[in-house]
């Protein structure tokens, strides 16, 4: 079975920089990419130097080996990974755990699974827990051609790249008009539509170069028409650019186009941030939004069970974490390594953890120009100064007393009420759901609570970040 485009080094690129992620804490570096990308396409390193300015020696001697030793490590098997044996070591080693997803899938067998094709790689776990309502909830409106458009929204390590791949399982096994193509999209910072759509399009194997846009997006709309496709552009908050409304628009109108015109596609966005927040739209653009929460305490369970980690304290635990998986996979991990596999003495230390992907969602957050009004940074600092415990609220007026106190400009309760909604929906705030005539209340979730006190980067204090630094960490993440 085919089962990714191995032509396609841009998506293998990327499906390793999550590998090297979990494996070296941080992205592939620009000249990494740059050897890589060489050594598949068979080229020396004088050519690679030439072609990117990079210095010969600096390449071949600095970059290369020690990149050789990690990608050894990643692939494991005892397999060195050398620049001529690049491209069969990385084949093999993708197909090999795409072949294991799919295995895990149960899906071998299925011939309407047979018959679709996928590009790009989906996320994959060996056990997936919970779920059940999201999952039936979209396929059902997927399948009933409702929905030709689902968002995923929550915050980082939630679990919606997880989620969106586990229902293109549900999808494409169960669905009755087979889909022809899967299309898994990690988004990219500076992704522009007309790349986007030029990259979808060729997928299809029509040569747009020479097109305009507008023809790339109707060729692209009259093969959706003919091929159903389960498009997933996953993790689409890196498309927000401070002021770039431009860019905005252009999203807008190429969503709206795809979900206006009647095909049998789906796609499904999955964002950290509001759709509302990354896109522009004059019109409404039609789509089923699911805000992703943590998981229910019995999947939650499982996580910890799975690292061998039991008792009532992990209940504890899951509640502090507010069920996020990957906050809840870290917490276990370093249970395990400092403190033994005994829960009761990692109480006995009162500590809260902050794991990567929550970690990376407030770095932008509180990084990137424009995300955060100074009033939304100062409800937030505010809040984590005066909740207490993890579990306390404060009244919506009490709010209103304090900030007046703590600002020094006039406070506007307009402006305040649509900071908080905003912080509300991005999930950086928690409140009291509405009871009866009761005023509502906000909290913060602990780990979004240590973040800002601790404000491991000085983004919470320091928000006059120049231009450059952005840049520059734009063009690592
Ligand atoms: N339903 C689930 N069951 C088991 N583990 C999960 C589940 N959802 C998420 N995880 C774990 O949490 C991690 C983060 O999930 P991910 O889908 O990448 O989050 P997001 O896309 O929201 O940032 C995954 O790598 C996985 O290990
Ligand atoms: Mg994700």
């Amino acid at each position: 079975m085919n089962l990714i485009e191995i032509s396609d080094l841009e998506s293998i690129l990327d499906m390793l920089e999550e590998k090297v992620l979990q494996h070296s804490q941080r992205p592939l570096s620009e000249a990494e990419r740059i050897v890589i990308r060489g050594a598949w396409n068979g080229k020396d390193y004088k050519e690679m130097a030439s072609e990117s300015g990079y210095n010969t020696f600096y390449l071949q001697q600095k970059v290369a080996p020690p990149l050789w030793i990690m990608l050894s490590e990643i692939i494991g098997d005892e397999v060195k990974v050398r620049k001529l044996s690049l491209k069969n070591n990385l084949i093999s080693f993708i197909n090999k755990d795409n072949i294991s997803t799919l295995e895990n899938l149960n899906l071998e067998n299925d011939p309407l699974f047979e018959q679709t094709k996928f590009y790009g790689a989906l996320p994959k776990r060996k056990c997936f827990y919970g779920r059940e309502k999201e999952i039936q909830y979209v396929s059902k409106r997927v399948k009933s051609s409702k929905e030709q458009c689902v968002a995923l929204v929550g915050v980082g390590g939630i679990g919606k790249s997880l989620l969106a791949a586990k229902l293109i399982e549900e999808l494409v096994s169960k669905h009755s008009k087979y889909y022809n193509l899967v299309i898994w999209k990690k988004v990219k910072c500076n992704l522009s539509v007309n790349d986007l759509v030029s990259e979808l399009i060729s997928i299809f194997d029509v040569d747009s170069t020479k097109k305009s846009f507008r023809f790339k997006t109707s060729d692209l709309l009259i093969r959706l028409k003919s091929h159903p496709c389960l498009i997933i552009l996953d993790g689409l908050e890196a498309l927000v650019q401070a002021n770039d409304f431009k860019q905005k628009i252009e999203y807008g109108n190429f969503l709206t186009q795809l979900t206006e015109e009647e095909h049998q596609s789906c796609i499904i966005l999955t964002s950290q941030l509001p759709i509302e927040e990354i896109i522009y739209t004059d019109t409404t653009l039609l789509y089923t939004n699911l805000q992703i929460k943590g998981l229910e305490e019995n999947a939650a369970l499982q996580i910890f069970h799975e690292k061998k980690i039991y008792g009532e304290e992990c209940k504890k635990l899951i509640k502090t974490y507010r069920g996020n998986p990957s906050e809840l996979e870290s917490v276990a991990e370093r249970i395990n390594r400092y403190f033994g596999g005994n829960i009761q003495k990692f109480f006995d230390y009162k500590t809260t953890f902050i794991g990567q992907q929550l970690q990376a969602m407030l770095n932008q957050q509180f990084r990137q120009s424009g995300l955060l009004s100074d009033l939304q940074r100062q409800i937030m600092i505010y809040l984590a100064d005066e909740v207490s415990d993890e579990f306390k609220l404060i009244p919506f007026s009490k709010i209103v007393e304090n900030l007046r106190k703590r600002m020094t400009s006039d406070l506007s309760i307009s402006e305040l009420i649509t900071a908080m909604e905003v912080l509300e929906q991005r999930s950086l705030i928690e409140s009291t759901k509405k009871i009866g005539k009761d005023e509502v209340q906000y909290g913060l979730e602990p780990v979004v609570r240590k973040y800002i006190l601790v404000d491991p980067f000085g983004f919470v204090h320091n928000k006059n970040y120049t231009e450059d630094t952005e840049h520059i960490l734009n063009e690592c993440a």
